[in-house]
């Protein structure tokens, strides 16, 4: 009897702990407060123009009522999970926090993590840290490409070959070196 008690507190116990261990994500907003000045590389701007930051716009357009259409789906692309799929970040609510607007598409933290727990300055600056706080770790290109192709593939309505080099120039957000 005590046994099974003993096992059923460890099992609340680690339940709790990994419910509360989980990372929010914060936003844009959140990241461009660091990472818009030209020093550091101005990846919110470079993102704003590109199509990742109008991923969740284009579900209210024209082109994907017609989609929608054809496929015979029975709300707006804009509220269907099979558009919703790729065009924004997919989690459970009650990680998002109220600076985060799922209107913002393919925005940072769907690609580096929710950033609640590696979003301060101190953990930002050491890679290691940012990693252990929940940061993706991109091993090499080839890495990068794989993540890209969770999307960039056939399921995709629309889906052209994804030529990686050449989309990973579209993109790129560097910290200038030195
Ligand atoms: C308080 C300021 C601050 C905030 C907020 C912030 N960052 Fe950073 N971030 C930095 C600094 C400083 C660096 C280090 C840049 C360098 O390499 O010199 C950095 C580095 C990074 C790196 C590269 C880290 C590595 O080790 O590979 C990524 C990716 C990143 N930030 C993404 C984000 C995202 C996404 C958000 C929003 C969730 C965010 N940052 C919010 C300041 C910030
Ligand atoms: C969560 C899904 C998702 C991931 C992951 C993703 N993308 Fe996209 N990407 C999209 C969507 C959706 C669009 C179309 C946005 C629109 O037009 O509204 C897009 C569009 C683009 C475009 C513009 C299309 C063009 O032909 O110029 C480029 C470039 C691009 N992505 C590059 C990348 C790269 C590089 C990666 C990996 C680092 C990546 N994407 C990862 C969903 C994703
Ligand atoms: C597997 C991921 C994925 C799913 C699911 C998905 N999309 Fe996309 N969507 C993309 C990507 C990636 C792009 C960028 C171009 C490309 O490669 O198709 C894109 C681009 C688009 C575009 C812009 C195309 C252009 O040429 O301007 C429209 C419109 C669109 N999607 C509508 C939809 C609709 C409507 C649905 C649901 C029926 C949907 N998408 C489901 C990944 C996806
Ligand atoms: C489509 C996915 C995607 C989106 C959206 C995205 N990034 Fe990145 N980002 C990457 C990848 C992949 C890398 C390269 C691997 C790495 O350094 O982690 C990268 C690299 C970075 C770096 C490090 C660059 C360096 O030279 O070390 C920073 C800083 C960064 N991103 C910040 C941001 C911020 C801030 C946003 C939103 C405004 C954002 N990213 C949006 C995929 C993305």
């Amino acid at each position: 009897m005590q046994k099974i008690l003993a096992i059923t507190v460890g099992c609340l116990l680690l339940l709790s702990v990994s419910l509360t261990g989980q990372n929010k994500y914060v936003g844009v907003k959140m990241c461009a407060m660091c990472h818009r000045p030209e020093k550091i590389g101005k990846q919110f701007e470079i993102w704003q123009k590109t199509a990742h930051a109008e991923a969740y716009k284009t579900l209210t357009g024209a082109k994907a009522a017609e989609i929608a259409k054809a496929k015979g789906l029975k709300v707006a692309p804009s509220e269907a999970p099979e558009c919703l799929e790729c065009h924004v970040v997919k989690a459970d609510a009650k990680l998002f926090e109220k600076s985060f607007d799922i209107k913002d598409g393919v925005q940072c933290e769907l690609c580096h993590g929710a950033g609640s727990g590696y979003k301060s300055m101190t953990v930002m600056k050491d890679h290691a840290k940012a990693v252990a706080a929940g940061l993706t770790d991109f091993k090499d290109e080839a890495a990068i490409e794989k993540f890209c192709k969770t999307c960039h593939n056939e399921k995709s309505p629309t889906h052209k070959e994804f030529k990686f080099k050449e989309m990973w120039g579209k993109i790129k957000h560097s910290v200038p070196k030195g």
